[in-house]
């Protein structure tokens, strides 16, 4: 039994908090934030995770896909996000070219989004090659998540954002990956854009809670992108993508109406203005009499 209650509003997420949902047979949630007032709004709902995902080359950078986007940027979006979330567990993606290269400058790299961005793990794309990297992070302290299956990173070596894992040789390297991932202690898989029955295999085999995004419903939890699920994102939305509400309609329509009001002379009112205190306004229109009576 646990002492401490999981996954109740208000209760800190811990990476030890996801492994007992795990356990427990317990949906964990997780969305995209990039900025404060959405991190606000996903933690006070009581989302699991808070995943300040690469995406935000796209959906607030206006990038073509996540390789420009930069660490500096990365880093200001954790910022902000970090000033917003009080009990998710806090995730930021490193981005592109930020742990590739060389061992040393990724576990630096990882150390600026703890200590600079306030993330509590960082998320690196990449399987069975990646588990020494991450071994090595891990081993700086700084918790790892990994990301396995469509890895949007990859988008030029796969030619596309394309399923993987639909034949056996592709399911076998996934299992390898995600095996090797659970072995090398990071704290969540995401598994993106594969088969529901890989996922589920997956899942059933690793300790490591499994967060999928186009991988079913077998996966330990589920994750989207915040702008999807509003009707923010532009162009045609994946084959997973679940609209949760409309916020492109609600803010064309205020901003529509704001224009009309101001075009119309109608906002603001006379109660949306400030008022002189009545000695003031008293004082004022003496002023004004005198001055009339003057030029006459
Ligand atoms: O960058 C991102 O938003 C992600 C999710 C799609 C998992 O990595």
């Amino acid at each position: 039994m646990s002492l401490v209650p999981i996954g109740e509003p208000g209760q800190k997420i811990t990476v030890a908090s996801l492994r007992e949902k795990k356990l427990h047979h317990e949906p964990i949630t997780c969305l995209t934030a990039y900025d404060y007032s959405s991190a606000r709004l996903v933690d006070e709902a009581a989302i699991d995770i808070v995943l300040v995902g690469d995406s935000l080359a796209q959906t607030m950078l206006g990038y073509e896909n996540t390789l420009s986007v930069t660490i500096e940027e990365m880093l200001h979006h954790t910022r902000a996000v970090r000033r917003g979330v009080k009990h998710a567990l806090l995730v930021a993606d490193m981005p592109f070219g930020s742990y590739q290269a060389d061992p040393n400058d990724a576990v630096l790299n990882a150390a600026r989004f703890v200590k600079e961005a306030g993330a509590e793990v960082v998320k690196i794309e990449g399987g069975e090659k990646r588990a020494a990297l991450i071994r090595r992070i891990i081993d700086a302290e700084i918790p790892v998540a990994g990301h396995i299956g469509l890895t949007p990173q990859s988008v030029n070596v796969m030619g596309g954002y394309k399923v993987q894992g639909k034949n056996l040789s592709a399911i076998e390297q996934l299992m390898r990956d995600a095996t090797a991932l659970d072995r090398a202690g990071v704290a969540l898989i995401v598994l993106e854009g594969i088969p529901r029955e890989v996922a589920a295999m997956i899942t059933a085999e690793i300790e490591t809670p499994s967060i999928g995004i186009g991988a079913g419903p077998d996966c330990d939890g589920q994750v989207l992108v915040f702008h999807d699920i509003l009707n923010l994102s532009w162009g045609t939305p994946a084959k997973f993508v679940r609209r949760y509400g409309d916020a492109a309609a609600l803010i064309t329509e205020a901003v529509q109406a704001f224009r009309t009001d101001v075009t119309g002379r109608r906002y603001p009112s006379d109660e949306e203005s400030y008022h002189l205190p009545k000695e003031t306004r008293t004082g004022l229109e003496t002023v004004l009499d005198r001055k009339r009576a003057m030029r006459r």
